[in-house]
Parts: structure tokens; C-alpha cells; sequence
């Protein structure tokens, strides 16, 4: 008897998470999990406090507590400039990553295929394996991780239930274009495809690059506001990954589905940090203003660092990670530079290949994280000076 279901058995150790215990086994700087290592802001915090003293620590509405989805409906009206309905278009759930399972195992379908980009935020591969999804991959293809539009109309075909959009974009940085979104959308329209938008890092884009637009919603282009699921999250945004609180908003059917798969998965999401979190989506523009600032001074020092010990960078223009290209250090691979850096050096970091379904596309890339306090990244760049070129 297989104890142990197909499904389950097909997982692999998240490669993160995998990272993460190494780091603390060899005593390494942790840049690998995407989770600050600074406080997360005081306010935030007593509003959580204040709401357990209130007593706000019985089951909240399954898809919601009334105020919470009310400021969420508020901030996106004056943020993405949509108006939703907080008593249809929403549901709260436990983090970005409940939202996106609950929203496959919500439309999809056995043999229903969806389309991703590689590199990819590696919970996507097993959510289309926990909702039966055939997934199709289309490659963002280095210096600016750019997709090819032919390579992606030719992975849409009459399965297409949906494409993964991640924007900004985790591993690559890369924030999408309004260009490139409309190319997506207009393939969505024509094959009758949902856009599932993981908009966690919404607001951690920079203002120094190309693209001075920075973060477009895919619900807010002609035709997609309702064949869009955007899903958020506390997590990025307001530094606490730990909490588990998010979102996702669409159109009331799809909505209607999502919140009943989310209340047979998880009921709902901790009340009493929804409370809390009615006052963190209430802070002022500078709020997020300084969240930019500060994202941005880590990446630009990070980026010196890892220049001067070799690596070439490819710069983020949002979200919290640099992709590197390390073919200038001679290792066979992205895991066994990984495993140098972990044992030798005491800097964890992740393998690129754990981003791509074709490893061999990141087998010489590896992602470093900034969410990170300065002591941190100092004393990591401390310890990357030791690094070797390859003569
Ligand atoms: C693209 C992306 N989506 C989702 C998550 C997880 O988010 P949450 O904490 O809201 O579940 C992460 C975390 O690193 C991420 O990078």
C-alpha cells in the first residue's frame, strides 16, 4: 500500500525552506528566505495587540471580517483607482499563498492547463499539482527578462484556463510593463483565459529605473477587470510574512467559488490580525513611500557589494531579490556554488534552478534577498569579499 498519496509524494523540499535550515546549521547569513529580519513597525504591531485585548479572538466571517474587507475595497479604490464590492469581490485568506490554491482548486478543472513564467515563484509548480492543472511554461529571458510573444500566444490553446502573472516578480525583480501586460491580456480575452495576479510586492518597485509607471495592476486594463483574480497579502508589504493574512479580489462568481474552497481549507484568517490589519491598509501615501526608499537604498548597497565580488547583477526594478549571473566563478553549477557559499563562506543564498521547470535555464544564476537589516547585509558582504574569480 502507498501510504503516501501521488500528489504528496511529487513534492520536493521547498528549496527555500531547505536553505533556511542550512543557514542555520553551517551559522550562515541568512539571504535566502524572503522575510525581513528587522522589527516589523510598532503600530502595526499595537493595532494586533489592541485587537486581541478587545477580545477579537473568535472565528472572523469565513471569507472576512466586515471591516477588514471594507479597507481593503478603500485602498484599492484610492491605490489601483478599481472600485470593488467588499461584501461579493472579496476574500481573506491565509496569506497570498492560501489565496492563489484556494483560487486554482477553485476554477480549474482536471486536464484545465495554466500558463507560467520561468523563473517562477516556486509554490506555483505544486498548486498545479494540488488542483490538477497542466501547466505550461514561457520562459522571461535575461538581461530584462523579457517573454517572447510568439512563445507565449503558442502556449495558449483551448485548455488555457489561466495564466500566473507575478508582478513585480519574484525571483527576477522584473516589474511588467503596461506593453507586456496588454500583450497577455489580449490572449486572455481571446481564449477566454482568468489572469491570476500575485501582487505581493506591489509596493516595492523603484523609481530610478526605465519604467517610471511601476506597478500596474492586470485588473485595471480594458477587458480584464473581471476575468482577473489579484491576490495580495500583508506579508511584503508591511514586513510580516508570519502573520498570514491576505486577499483576493474578483468578480463576485469567481469570488463565490474561491470562498468556498477557502472555507473548507482554512475557515478563515486570524481575526484579530485582520483587525490590525484594517490599520496598516489605512496608512498615509508616505507609509509607502518610505517602505520604497528604504527597499531601494538595501538594493543599491547589496548590488555593490555582490559587483565588487564578481558576480554580474541583473538590477531589480521591484520586489526584494537580485538575480546573478555566477558563470565567472567556475563551479559546475548553481547548487554547488550554493553549497560553497552556505559551508566555506557563511552566506546562504538559492540556486536559480530552483526557479525554472528547465533547471538548466538557472543553473548558473543564484538569487540573493535585501529585506534584510544593514548589520546583515554588512556582515554578509563581509564575508562574500573571500569570494574567487576564476582566472
Ligand atoms: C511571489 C510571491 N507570492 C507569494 C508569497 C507568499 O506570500 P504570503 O506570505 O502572503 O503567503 C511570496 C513569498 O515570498 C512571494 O514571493
Amino acid at each position: 500500500m502507498n501510504r503516501i498519496s501521488r500528489k504528496a509524494s511529487s513534492f520536493t523540499e521547498s528549496v527555500i525552506r531547505e536553505m533556511t535550515r542550512q543557514a542555520s546549521l553551517h551559522g550562515a547569513i541568512n539571504l535566502s528566505q524572503g522575510f525581513p529580519d528587522f522589527p516589523a513597525p510598532e503600530d502595526i504591531k499595537r493595532a494586533a495587540i489592541e485587537a486581541i485585548q478587545a477580545d477579537i479572538n473568535q472565528y472572523a466571517i469565513t471569507w472576512g471580517a466586515k471591516r477588514f474587507r471594507d479597507a481593503i475595497a478603500a485602498k484599492t479604490r484610492w491605490h489601483l483607482g478599481l472600485e470593488i464590492d467588499p461584501d461579493r469581490e472579496v476574500v481573506v485568506t491565509c496569506g497570498s499563498t492560501e489565496a492563489m490554491i484556494a483560487t486554482m482548486l477553485a476554477v480549474i478543472d482536471p486536464g484545465d492547463e495554466v500558463i507560467v513564467f520561468e523563473p517562477f515563484y516556486e509554490n506555483y509548480g505544486p498548486d498545479a499539482i494540488l488542483s490538477d492543472a497542466v501547466t505550461r511554461y514561457v520562459t522571461l529571458y535575461p538581461p530584462d527578462w523579457k517573454f517572447d510573444p510568439q512563445e507565449l500566444r503558442a502556449a495558449f490553446n483551448e485548455k488555457t484556463k489561466a495564466v500566473i502573472i507575478n508582478t513585480p516578480h519574484n525571483p527576477t525583480g522584473k516589474v511588467f510593463t503596461h506593453d507586456e501586460l496588454r500583450i497577455i491580456a489580449d490572449l486572455c480575452i481571446e481564449h477566454d483565459a482568468l489572469a491570476l495576479t500575485d501582487e505581493i510586492y506591489e509596493h516595492i518597485w523603484y523609481r530610478d529605473q526605465a519604467r517610471p509607471s511601476g506597478h500596474i495592476s492586470m485588473a485595471t486594463l480594458d477587458g480584464m477587470r473581471d476575468r482577473t483574480v489579484t491576490i495580495n497579502s500583508l506579508s511584503k508589504t508591511y514586513s510580516v510574512t508570519g502573520w498570514r493574512v491576505g486577499y483576493a479580489i474578483a468578480s463576485p462568481d469567481l469570488i463565490n467559488g474561491i470562498r468556498q474552497v477557502h472555507d473548507f481549507l482554512t475557515v478563515g484568517a486570524a481575526a484579530p490580525l485582520q483587525e490590525a490589519g484594517v490599520y496598516a491598509l489605512s496608512l498615509p501615501l508616505s507609509y509607502y513611500e518610505k517602505l520604497q526608499h528604504e527597499y531601494q537604498r538595501r538594493r543599491d548597497y547589496l548590488l555593490g557589494v555582490l559587483e565588487e565580488a564578481g558576480f554580474k547583477c541583473y538590477k531589480p526594478e521591484g520586489a526584494y531579490y537580485i538575480i546573478t549571473d555566477i558563470a565567472d566563478f567556475g563551479f559546475e553549477n548553481d547548487v554547488k556554488f550554493t553549497q560553497h557559499l552556505i559551508r566555506d563562506l557563511g552566506v546562504a543564498v538559492v540556486p536559480g534552478s530552483s526557479f525554472y521547470r528547465r533547471r538548466e535555464l538557472g543553473a548558473q544564476q543564484v538569487r540573493f534577498c535585501y529585506c534584510k537589516r544593514d548589520e546583515t547585509l554588512q556582515a554578509a558582504a563581509e564575508r562574500l569579499q573571500k569570494l574567487q574569480i576564476k582566472s
